[in-house]
């Protein structure tokens, strides 16, 4: 476990944890806007996050967010910039740890256990949590075969040769890349296109079979063509892996999310989510104005 070298220690009512993540330390009241939230485990690959505030030295970004990704499914996170949409992504595979100055408050679990329980090692966590960014990054020189498979060798996970061919095959098909790469897998992954790259990326992601698959626009860099493509491969990803997206673009989360959490962070206050539920819902008939306004597009 990473342990911070720099948390802020806050002895007042709403403030943050001492050292990280010290279990008994992270628990801060439920705050209202996670009314509503559904509950429990559910299926299988079902993430939940629980009061999760943050901080970036004394600086609170985000407030006791608590939200349910249910297994299976393809949850978009939406609000305006810097409203910790990715520092909340960040916390839910412990990658916000990796931060010198920053601090955790409240709990993320996947199917009930405690991602941040001391006895989870960290390689275990990213393995079952998987992480595809904004820019797409495959080791440039590697093959593309060694790309996907790159992370078996970091999850210390060993495979013969035709174990390991078969994962590739089946990892590209699923990441809808295969038919575009079966006949140069010894080429190097930089000398991809940035969508087929993101597709790798991808395919490197599902080679040690995560349960979740966390996405931080990962469509941002890419023509409409290539957005089509992960758009589609994410529909065929989700029933098998459950998908969390961080995306600015509206028809995308109309197009590819069950759920939808809507974020915001008004006012210089920290992060929390105003609204979430059934994508269908939040689009047409959104509870909260802030909502309504946002995905019309009336502000952020
Ligand atoms: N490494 C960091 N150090 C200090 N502050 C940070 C760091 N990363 C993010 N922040 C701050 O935390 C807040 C939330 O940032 P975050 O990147 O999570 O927002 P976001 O919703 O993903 O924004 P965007 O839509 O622009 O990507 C912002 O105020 C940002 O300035
Ligand atoms: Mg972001």
């Amino acid at each position: 476990m990473t342990e911070m070298a720099e948390s802020p220690i806050d002895t007042s009512e709403d403030g943050p944890i001492g050292t990280w993540p010290g279990p008994a330390a992270r628990t801060e009241p439920e705050a209202p806007a996670a009314s509503g939230a559904p509950t429990g485990p559910g299926t299988p690959g079902t993430l939940e996050a629980r009061a999760i505030s943050a901080w970036f030295g004394d600086r609170k970004v985000l407030d006791r967010v608590s939200l349910t990704m249910p297994g299976g499914r393809v949850t978009a996170l939406i609000g305006p910039s810097g409203c910790g949409k990715s520092t909340f992504l960040r916390i839910l595979n412990r990658m916000h740890e990796l931060v010198t100055s920053a601090a955790l408050a409240g709990e993320v679990l996947l199917d009930g256990s405690d991602i941040y329980d001391p006895a989870i090692r960290l390689t275990e966590a990213r393995a079952r949590i998987g992480m595809v960014f904004q820019k797409p990054n495959p080791f440039p020189g590697m093959s593309i075969y060694d790309n996907v498979t790159a992370g078996l060798k970091l999850t210390g996970t060993r495979r013969n040769r035709s174990e390991q061919d078969d994962i590739v095959e089946s990892c590209l098909t699923r990441a809808g890349l295969w038919n575009e790469v079966s006949d140069r897998l010894k080429q190097p992954g930089g000398a991809l296109s940035g969508g087929q790259q993101q597709r790798l990326c991808i395919a490197r992601s599902l080679a040690v079979r995560p349960e979740v698959l966390l996405m931080d626009e990962p469509c941002s860099a890419l023509d409409p063509t290539s957005t089509n493509r992960i758009e589609e491969t994410i529909r065929e990803l989700a029933s098998e892996v459950t998908i969390v997206i961080v995306t600015h673009n509206m028809q995308q989360a109309s197009r590819v999310s069950d759920r939808c959490a809507f974020f915001l962070a008004s006012a210089g206050t920290p992060g929390r989510i105003v609204e979430h539920g059934p994508t269908e819902a939040m689009f047409s008939r959104p509870r909260d104005q802030r909502t309504s306004d946002y995905v019309n597009g009336r502000f952020g």
